[in-house]
């Protein structure tokens, strides 16, 4: 018998026209007409209808009063039995804390950890969020170099980088730009690290529902009780439900000490601060009810992975290795000749096609000689991107 829903992910699903109106952070609402933005990483993809319904029920319900502080009961229970289930990290739903955003629960872990002149290590390149976590609290970055043509983790050249100002240790896991999912042993020595030097954990976890089979994600707290009682792990709705315009993620604390230090700090018991009572409803139906969802993206996301990789390589002067995690690509383009900066201008002004440049604003020092492309989008959307940067590459090649 044949399916009888409708496929979520073809071409006909991504509404450009709509998303010109809507998407922005550097993409579609932000590009000239006719660029493709393979930018910020969300989806090009309509959530799924029963987070629509849900909005719209809760909506017609006519009150939308204040929440409660600390978030929705139904919210933290969902999350919490999520947590315990998905990533195996026995957490109760008091311990669970909504945020504006993962990025907003990294800057306030940041905060927790770290007084002004504080060291915080991070990984380089990474997302540059973390970086912006470090600063807005007053602490200071320590780069942890990353060989991005292997992704292999310097773990003894990390060691060496702690000082007794060290306070806290930064991991994205899966881990934006380069797609890496950290192994198990890297995560107990990375742990070790961490109990050995009384250093707090900001494990951020928002791309852990993109993994691409055979790799499997491992939470850094669910290896042992040591270091699960020094680590803060971060989620967010944005990458795996397609959120990111709810402004809703959270946070699970080890203990409830560490859980009211964070709630202080929040300031959500002043009402100055707190997540939309629509955003957790939303949140709530996408734990409970659309991980269907989740899962046909994730088919889609591994034939656009791989048919990008294949494409990208094909080019002169690009390599590119396939993530195992994230729907992000981060080809390394010093083979042509240009820098990330030039290779991402010369692809907009040539190719139309706008891509994040492996600056040290966006990812760390460390990025330079890549570009970073986001593949969330339809099938068709790709590969017209593709042809029209393959054409612009051979054209600057026969020059
Ligand atoms: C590693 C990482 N953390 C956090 C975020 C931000 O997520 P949110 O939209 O929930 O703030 C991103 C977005 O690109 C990310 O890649």
């Amino acid at each position: 018998m044949s399916d009888p829903r409708p496929c979520l992910f073809s071409d006909d699903q991504v509404n450009v026209e709509l998303l010109r109106q809507r998407a922005y952070n550097g993409r579609w609402a932000m590009q000239p007409a006719g660029v493709i933005p393979l930018t910020a990483a969300d989806p090009d993809f309509p959530v799924a209808p029963e987070i629509r319904a849900a909005i719209t029920d809760y909506v017609a319900g006519g009150y939308l009063s204040y929440g409660s502080p600390e978030g929705l009961p139904e919210f933290r229970e969902i999350m919490a039995a999520t947590i315990g289930s998905r990533k195996r990290i026995p957490v109760s739903p008091g311990l669970i804390l909504p945020t504006n955003s993962a990025a907003a629960a990294m800057f306030l872990v940041a905060r927790y950890a770290l007084a002004p002149g504080d060291e915080a290590i991070l990984f380089d390149p990474v997302d540059f969020l973390f970086g912006a976590a470090v600063d807005a609290a007053g602490g200071r970055r320590v780069y942890s170099p990353v060989d991005k043509a292997q992704g292999q983790f310097d773990l003894d050249g990390l060691a060496a980088l702690i000082t007794p100002r060290t306070r806290l240790l930064c991991l994205c896991n899966p881990h934006n730009p380069l797609g890496r999912v950290l192994r198990q042993d890297e995560l107990a020595a990375l742990g070790e690290l961490a109990v050995e030097h009384d250093l707090t954990i900001m494990s951020d976890e928002i791309w852990s529902d993109v993994v691409y089979p055979p790799h499997e994600h491992t939470s850094i707290a669910s290896l042992d009780a040591g270091i699960a009682a020094r680590t803060i792990s971060i989620y967010g709705l944005s990458k795996s439900h397609g959120l990111a315009g709810l402004r809703v993620g959270f946070l699970a604390a080890p203990d409830p000490k560490t859980f009211d230090a964070l709630v202080d700090l929040s300031r959500v018991q002043t009402t100055a601060e707190g997540v939309s009572t629509l955003s957790q409803v939303a949140a709530v139906v996408a734990y409970r009810d659309c991980w269907y969802w989740v899962d046909a993206l994730l088919q889609h996301l591994t034939a656009v992975r791989d048919y990008a990789v294949a494409r990208l390589n094909a080019m002169p002067g690009v390599r590119c290795t396939s993530p195992e995690g994230t729907y992000v690509l981060f080809p390394d383009v010093t083979g042509t000749g240009m820098s990330s900066a030039q290779a991402a201008s010369y692809l907009l002004e040539e190719a139309h096609v706008a891509v994040v440049p492996g600056l040290p604003r966006w990812f760390g020092p460390g990025a330079e000689g890549n570009i970073r492309l986001c593949f969330s989008t339809s099938m068709g959307i790709v590969r017209t991107a593709l042809d029209r940067m393959e054409q612009a590459l051979a054209r600057r090649n026969s020059q």
